[in-house]
């Protein structure tokens, strides 16, 4: 029990069930360091990784009083929480120090500007990521702070987002969470058990050339800072227009119940009951060819802004699809037009590979060195 199998065809943590918290890292490789020292932690992260999705401590020589503990300990007694340790690697990685030039999928590359983006490099990019999530924050910390311990001299950590209350469903049998504007979010995300909608808009398929890379996926992360407090003083009806949900139920402005689907077409006094700027008319699929992303963000807060004192939070966005370019087209429309950009803004970004699952007896050193 609560335990997500490590070994599958896809990564935990993708397409699983969404955990309610979240520990997200992102690192760089140090300089001087070799190709082989990558391999090498990649080898010691897979076992530690392992090991803590089962709910063990990382594997070493327990009990020896001469040298620091395998395990910082802080987990010990604590239930497992589903931990699932997702990794990914970003275009930097690909760029010809390790030798992985002739291995770099196809679509990674880092993001191009995109409208309204305000972002801060010390919240974006880096060589690797580790998604850690967990019902329990302490066990997802605790995941990332022993990855990073084991790779100390190898790896320096570039930014770290904690996210408390998930912002999404991943399958229908979990109840739709509310995110920091006290809206249902999820509602319309894809079913991560939806097999044939998960191949369609989710997994790298035969399109990539690069055979080690199919069964993966995309994750695009984008640090999205709310106006808290102007949303706050916003009334109901303007709020829901920005969403085109009510705000109790979160059900569409067309419809009575949750997951009644949207009525675009209606109108109401010769305006559209969606206003044509909300949210879930931009971003809906019967809008943009069929274009879907799996949503598995979740909500964060920085504390308060020493300058104006208002609080700092907002969505740690994170969505995995077949390919970036899925995200770049819709952000290059929510950017330009979405009601809610009085709200929000993009203060950081981050685009990695997140490899296939590890079959029995592989490890993430040969899987991305071949
Ligand atoms: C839908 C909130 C940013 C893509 C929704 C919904 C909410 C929401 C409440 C309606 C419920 C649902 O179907 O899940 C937010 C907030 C954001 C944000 C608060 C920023 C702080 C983004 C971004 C993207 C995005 C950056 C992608 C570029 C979508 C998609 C849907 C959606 C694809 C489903 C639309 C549909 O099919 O009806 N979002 N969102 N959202 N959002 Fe966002």
């Amino acid at each position: 029990a609560q335990i997500v199998a490590f070994r599958d065809s896809h990564q935990a943590g993708i397409a699983t069930p969404s955990q309610d918290r979240l520990c997200f890292a992102t690192f760089d490789v140090t300089p001087g360091t070799t190709k082989d020292d990558l391999a090498e932690l990649l080898k010691t992260w897979t076992a530690a990784a392992e090991a803590m999705a089962l709910g063990k401590q990382v594997p070493g020589d327990a009990g020896d009083l001469n040298t620091p503990p395998d395990d910082t300990g802080e987990a010990v007694g604590l239930a497992p929480g589903n931990l699932t340790i997702t990794i990914g690697y970003g275009p930097s990685l690909f760029d010809g120090r390790f030798g992985l030039a002739g291995r770099r999928p196809s679509a990674l590359k880092v993001l191009p500007h995109l409208p309204k983006d305000n972002l801060d490099p010390d919240n974006s990019g880096g060589d690797l990521c580790v998604q850690a999530c967990a019902d329990d924050p302490q066990v997802a910390f605790h995941a990332v702070r022993n990855l990073r311990r084991l790779a100390f001299g190898t790896l320096v950590p570039r930014w770290m987002e904690l996210g408390f209350g998930r912002t999404s469903s991943t399958t229908p049998q979990q109840a739709t969470p509310r995110n920091l504007m006290g809206f249902k979010d999820g509602t319309r995300n894809i079913d991560g058990t939806d097999a044939a909608l998960m191949g369609q808009h989710v997994w790298i398929g035969e399109e990539e050339p690069q055979r080690w890379a199919r069964g993966g996926s995309y994750l695009v992360s984008r640090k999205i800072q709310m106006r808290l407090e102007q949303w706050d003083r916003d009334r109901l009806g303007d709020q829901q227009d920005v969403f085109g949900r009510f705000k109790s139920t979160g059900a569409p402005l067309t419809g009575k119940t949750e997951f009644d689907a949207p009525d675009f077409h209606a109108k109401s006094g010769g305006e559209y009951v969606i206003p044509t700027g909300a949210h879930i008319r931009l971003a809906a699929h019967e809008n943009n060819n069929g274009l879907r992303i799996l949503r598995r963000g979740y909500s964060y807060t920085d504390g308060i802004d020493p300058e104006t004192g208002d609080l700092l939070g907002g969505l740690f966005f994170i969505a995995f699809m077949k390919s970036p370019d899925q995200f770049v087209t819709l952000q290059r429309i929510l950017g330009r037009h979405d009601l809610l950009n009085e709200y929000i803004q993009h203060i950081g970004s981050g685009v990695f590979v997140t490899p296939p699952g590890l079959a029995a007896g592989q490890d993430w050193s040969g899987q991305l060195f071949g």
